[in-house]
């Protein structure tokens, strides 16, 4: 089954929990929560806080997205009941094996993301220990890039290799995915789609996810 990941990152702030109970009602699967800390990335979002002022007022899972340095030292607090992933980047990591282990010592399943110029073939030794691959579709810091179309080849790539090697884990894009991109997008083997202004920028944000759900089911 495909699944839809909202990203709160272009949700209006000012009136979140009513953004995410859109959501829930047009029946994503989860809430993507991106985390930006001014050096990984350009950009600076939000931290744990925001992410736990929606506990309990939803019931979607939290699909956690660290794009951060050191995220060793920040993972713990975004470990909580409904806290489904924590994903963290392999250009983050210097011990990535260490920080893979230490999400999954928390409870909660590990996700590993590489940016568009990262080889695919830079996560081989670690993809036995993991539960999500997170592809970025376009550079991390911002909503509303373009799709940068070589993810598309890595996702094709990755699905084959977990197939011929008998893995497990989900496979996940992020970012530039459209109504109009989706079902490409899903075709190519995403297990989870990210979308953040697509939702969050759509007029009725309930009757896009439905949308998008639909299309990606097609
Ligand atoms: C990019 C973030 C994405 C982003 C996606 O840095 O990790 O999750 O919010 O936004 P869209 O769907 O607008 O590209
Ligand atoms: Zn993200």
């Amino acid at each position: 089954m495909k699944q839809l990941a909202p990203s709160i990152l272009s949700a209006d702030f000012s009136r979140l929990g009513k953004d995410v109970a859109d959501i829930e009602a047009g029946g994503a699967h989860f809430v993507h929560v991106d985390v930006m800390d001014g050096h990984f990335v350009p950009n600076i979002s939000f931290g744990a806080a925001v992410m736990k002022s929606l506990e309990g007022k939803t019931k979607l899972p939290f699909d956690v997205h660290l794009m951060i340095e050191e995220p060793d030292r920040y993972l713990e607090e975004f470990v909580t009941p409904q806290t489904e992933y924590i994903t963290v980047h392999q250009e983050a990591c210097v011990h990535l094996h260490r920080t893979v282990q230490h999400i999954r010592d928390t409870g909660v399943k590990a996700g590993v993301s590489i940016n568009p110029a990262t080889p695919l073939n830079t996560l081989e030794s670690i993809l036995p220990d993991v539960d999500l691959v997170l592809i970025m579709s376009v550079n991390p810091g911002f909503g509303g890039q373009k799709l940068i179309p070589s993810a598309l080849d890595k996702i094709r790539r990755l699905a084959e290799y977990r197939d011929r090697a008998g893995l497990a884990f989900a496979i996940e894009i992020d970012g530039g995915v459209t109504l109009d991109n989706i079902r490409m997008v899903a075709d190519a083997g995403t297990d989870i789609i990210v979308a953040g202004s697509a939702v969050f920028g759509a007029e009725k944000i309930r009757g896009r996810v439905r949308e998008m759900i639909k299309e990606m089911e097609k």
